[in-house]
């Protein structure tokens, strides 16, 4: 890491302009092995990337004491998804994130195991069906369509299964016109097409979410562990009645971070199965062997290791959150370096899964080194849910649904995706396969 004190370098402003349009993860990429761990970005407000892991530790874990959520992304967020628990700060953010824990806890999560598993068992059975010599089925959308019908019927606490498709068709517009736009809008000047079109799918998003608060309201249930379920709880502790409209941005909130995020580890995960046959096969032998000398689910983590080793290198070298942003609100100090008060930064988090000083062959797909669990130098570098205070509230319910997915689809399957070794990544909100990638299941012909 470069010594504190050192003049950091800053990024070529032509450069920057058109790596930023093209694609701002392979440009902050290259700009980390170009210029390095810290680097100053051309805005005209002190502007900085991090990309080592261990002054991005130090960095984050400040986070809702010296730093805030008012950097220029977060900003832009808010004007479209309002201050719901991704942007809001201090009293607010403390509140909800709270209030909100209750939905996220291991113990919830096991409770939701059983819905989780039988949502995942329809969409098997929807994929199994796809003919092989047919149409093949489109990774990226089938495993959207499971992220929200889990999200829907767990966390939202309402069931959308006949109204997933055109749900889906207005989230990826929204998003494509969100990862387009520039970050800071305009006040002054014509509202352009696109903001137009953004606005109006944010109505639709409101009007479902003022008919879903309307319906729990009034059937409230006392032990629901939803998100609403949870607000009126604390509601009625507390005596502290929250607006619809923050109850609205929370739930746009929600569905935004666990939709888009979830679905894309889904989807790079199976591009790597079927990317890496050997694995897959171990892993499906792990399953079986599991299947056939447990019954109970003690210790199921540690003898699932191959899966979850893989999953673990799936979301490393994915990072579907590739970055997380933040505005610092005091003059602060992180490894000797200076960030002073009013300037933003920039966590890569794909760099830092890529560092080569924690990662041997970064750009590398091996399981292997999480064979023995996050040891030694990867556990301080890995973080594709971030770290510190403002950390990934669903973790738990993340991993529940990759690891139940992997396992219950390889225990009968292997999966099969289309050119699997050329499908390139792009930015829609998150890191995600471009393009539409085709994928079927293979009946497995040995299964346990
Ligand atoms: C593989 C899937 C996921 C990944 C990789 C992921 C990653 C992340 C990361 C890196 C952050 C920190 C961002 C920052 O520091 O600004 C974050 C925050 C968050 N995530 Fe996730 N996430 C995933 C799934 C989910 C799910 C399923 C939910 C549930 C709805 C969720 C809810 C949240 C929330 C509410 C926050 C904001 C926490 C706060 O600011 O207090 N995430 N996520």
């Amino acid at each position: 890491m470069k010594k504190p004190g050192t003049k950091i370098p800053t990024a070529r402003l032509i450069s920057f302009i058109s790596g930023i349009r093209k694609d701002p993860q392979k440009y902050f990429y290259k700009l980390f092995k170009e210029k390095g761990d810290l680097v100053r970005l051309p805005y005209p407000k002190k502007t900085y990337v991090i990309s080592h892991p261990l002054l991005a530790k130090e960095f984050l874990i400040r986070a809702n004491r010296e730093l805030g959520k008012k950097d220029i992304i977060n900003n832009r967020m808010r004007n479209v998804f309002g201050n719901g628990i991704i942007t809001s700060e201090g009293e607010v953010w403390l509140r909800n994130r709270k209030t909100l824990s209750g939905s996220f806890h291991q113990s919830s999560i096991e409770k939701y195991e059983l819905n989780i598993k039988s949502q995942i068992g329809l969409r098997i059975k929807e994929w199994e069906s796809a003919p092989e010599n047919g149409t093949m089925l489109i990774l990226q959308h089938e495993m959207k369509r499971l992220a929200l019908s889990i999200m829907a019927s767990n966390i939202i606490g309402t069931d959308l299964s006949n109204q997933l498709d055109p749900i889906i068709l207005m989230l990826e517009k929204g998003a494509r016109i969100l990862s387009h736009s520039l970050p800071v809008k305009f006040t002054f000047g014509p509202v352009s097409k696109s903001e137009k079109q953004l606005a109006e799918i944010l109505n639709q998003i409101e009007l479902a979410g003022k008919r879903i608060i309307a319906g729990k309201r009034k059937n409230y249930q006392a032990d629901g562990l939803d998100m609403f379920s949870l607000f009126f709880r604390h509601e009625k502790e507390t005596g502290e009645i929250i607006p619809d409209g923050l109850l609205l941005d929370e739930f746009k909130s929600l569905l935004i971070a666990g939709y888009f995020t979830t679905s894309n580890a889904l989807s790079w995960t199976f591009i790597e199965l079927a990317k890496n046959p050997e694995w897959m096969q171990k892993i499906s032998h792990e399953i079986d062997s599991e299947k056939k000398h447990h019954t109970d689910s003690t210790g199921k983590n540690q003898r699932l290791s191959f899966m979850n080793a893989f999953i673990h290198e799936s979301l490393r070298t994915s990072t579907p959150v590739w970055s997380a942003w933040y505005s610092v609100d005091a003059d602060i100090q992180a490894n000797g370096h200076k960030f002073s008060r009013g300037s933003n930064v920039m966590v890569d988090l794909f760099n830092i899964h890529h560092h080569p000083e924690f990662f041997k062959s970064p750009e590398q797909f091996d399981p292997g080194r999480f064979l023995n669990g996050e040891t030694g130098k990867i556990s301080e570098a890995f973080m594709p849910f971030g770290h510190g205070p403002r950390k990934c509230l669903g973790v738990n319910l993340a991993m529940s649904i990759i690891t139940s997915t992997v396992e219950m689809v390889l225990s009968q399957f292997d999966v099969v995706v289309s050119d699997a070794h050329k499908i390139d990544s792009t930015i829609m909100v998150t890191r995600s396969p471009k393009g539409p990638v085709k994928f079927i299941l293979r009946k497995r012909t040995n299964p346990a």
